[in-house]
C-alpha cells in the first residue's frame, strides 16, 4: 500500500471526524395491514454527529417512533423499511445480518422507551437485569462480580441513591423516576455511540422530567455519545438540542437549530406547533391548537402532508410534495410558500397582491 503523507493522514482524520455517526437517508417505512399499506415514514433524512443531541419533534402519529424503531430494526412484524439507507459510520445497517444487528443494538446503539415497565422485566431484580446486559455485551464485565460492581457504579452515575441495595429490588418497588433512571443505566451499560430516547420523560411529572433531561445532558457531555431525543413537546427539549427536526406525516418539514425553529420557523406546521405551546413570546396570547385532524396514513395527500390543515395552502400544495429548500439563515424547510417567495424575489413570479390586481383588471 502506498504510504500517505502527513497532510493526507490529517485530511483522512478530519474526514472521519466529520463523518456522521449515523446518517439516515430517504428512509421509507411501511406497515402492511389488512386495510392496506400504512406509510408511516416517507423519506426521512438526517445526520447525527458524535457528541451531538438531535431532537425529533412532531405530533402523535408523525412517525417519530417508527423512525427510531427502523434504526434499531425493532419494528412490529408487519413493518418493513421499504426504501432508503441507514448508515452507521458509513456502513448500511439495512444490509446487515441478524447477528451483526444484534451486536449493534447491544453495543453501539441503545434505546430508552417512554414506559420503562415495557422494557424492564418485572420478574427479575434491577441488578440481575443490569448484570445480564453487561455480561452479554461487554468483554470487560463478563464475570459476575465485575458486572455487579459496574451495575452499582452505573446506578450511582444516573443518580439512584443507595445503589448497593437498589440492585436487589424489583422494578415495581421503584418510583417512576427511579425506574427511568434504571432504564438509562441499562441503556448506557455498554457505552453506546448512539442513545435513542423515545419520549423518555413523558410519563413523569414535570420536576422529575427536568431532572432526567438534565441527567441525560450531563451524561452526554461526560460520555460523548450522540443522542436522538424524540418528543412531541418542543418546549421541553429546545434548550438541549444541537439540531431539531420537525416531522409531520412521516416527513421532515423543517430542520435547524433550536433558534431557527423557535425564532425563524419557515414551515406552516412548525408555526402552528409554536402557537400551540407556551413560550416567552406568546405568554400573554391565547394558545391556538392546530385545527383539523391528523392525516390518515392509509390515504396520504398527493402533495404536502399538512395541506388539509394548512390555512395558507396553495393550489400546488395539494398536487406536489414541497421540495426541501435552504433558508437565508442556512436552515432547511419544505414548504411551497418559501419556493413562491423566492420566485417572487427573483422576479419569476409577480407578488400575490399585484397578480390578484392584474387578474381583477383582466376580468373587468
Ligand atoms: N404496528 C403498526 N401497524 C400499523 N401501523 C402502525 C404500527 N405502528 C405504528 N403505526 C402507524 O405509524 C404511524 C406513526 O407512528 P409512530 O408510533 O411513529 O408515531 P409517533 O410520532 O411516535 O407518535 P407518538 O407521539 O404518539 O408516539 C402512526 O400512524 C401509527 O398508527
Ligand atoms: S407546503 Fe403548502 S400546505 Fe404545506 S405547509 Fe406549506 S403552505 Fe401549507
Ligand atoms: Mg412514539
Amino acid at each position: 500500500m502506498e504510504e500517505m503523507t502527513s497532510e493526507e493522514v490529517k485530511k483522512k482524520i478530519e474526514e472521519n471526524e466529520e463523518q456522521p455517526v449515523l446518517s439516515v437517508q430517504d428512509l421509507h417505512t411501511s406497515f402492511f395491514t389488512d386495510k392496506g399499506e400504512v406509510k408511516a415514514v416517507n423519506g426521512v433524512s438526517f445526520n447525527l454527529h458524535k457528541g451531538k443531541i438531535l431532537g425529533v419533534v412532531g405530533e402523535s402519529g408523525s412517525g417519530k417512533s417508527v423512525t427510531a424503531y427502523s434504526i434499531m430494526q425493532i419494528l412490529a412484524e408487519t413493518g418493513r423499511v421499504t426504501g432508503g439507507k441507514i448508515l452507521y459510520r458509513g456502513d448500511d445497517i439495512l444490509k446487515w445480518d441478524k447477528k451483526k444487528m444484534e451486536s449493534f443494538r447491544g453495543e453501539k446503539c441503545s434505546i430508552i422507551f417512554q414506559d420503562p415497565m415495557t422494557s424492564l422485566n418485572p420478574v427479575f431484580t434491577v441488578g440481575w437485569q443490569l448484570n445480564e446486559a453487561l455480561m452479554l455485551h461487554t468483554e470487560k464485565y463478563k464475570k459476575k462480580d465485575a458486572a455487579t460492581a459496574r451495575s452499582v457504579e452505573l446506578l450511582r452515575m444516573v443518580g439512584v441513591n443507595e445503589p448497593e441495595s437498589r440492585i436487589k429490588q424489583y422494578p415495581f418497588e421503584l418510583s417512576g423516576g427511579m425506574r427511568q433512571r434504571v432504564m438509562i443505566a441499562m441503556a448506557l451499560a455498554c457505552e453506546p455511540d448512539i442513545l435513542i430516547a423515545d419520549e423518555p420523560t413523558t410519563a413523569l411529572d414535570v420536576t422529575i422530567q427536568a431532572q432526567i433531561l438534565e441527567l441525560m445532558k450531563d451524561l452526554q457531555k461526560k460520555l460523548g455519545m450522540a443522542i436522538i431525543l424524540v418528543t412531541h413537546d418542543l418546549g421541553v427539549i429546545a434548550s438541549m438540542c444541537d439540531e431539531i427536526i420537525v416531522m409531520y406525516g412521516g416527513r421532515v418539514c423543517e430542520r435547524g437549530t433550536a433558534d431557527d425553529i423557535f425564532y425563524r420557523p419557515c414551515h406552516e406546521y412548525t408555526k402552528g406547533l409554536l402557537r400551540s405551546i407556551p413560550n416567552v413570546d406568546n405568554m400573554k396570547e391565547k394558545l391556538v391548537p392546530i385545527a383539523g385532524t391528523p392525516i390518515n396514513l392509509l390515504s396520504m395527500p398527493k402533495g404536502c402532508a399538512f395541506c388539509t390543515r394548512c390555512d395558507n395552502a396553495l393550489k400546488i400544495c395539494l398536487e406536489q410534495v414541497p421540495p426541501e429548500m435552504q433558508m437565508p439563515d442556512g436552515h432547511y424547510a419544505s414548504c411551497w410558500l418559501n419556493v413562491k417567495k423566492e420566485a417572487e424575489k427573483e422576479g419569476l413570479l409577480k407578488p400575490e397582491k399585484e397578480k390578484t390586481a392584474a387578474q381583477e383588471g383582466k376580468g373587468t
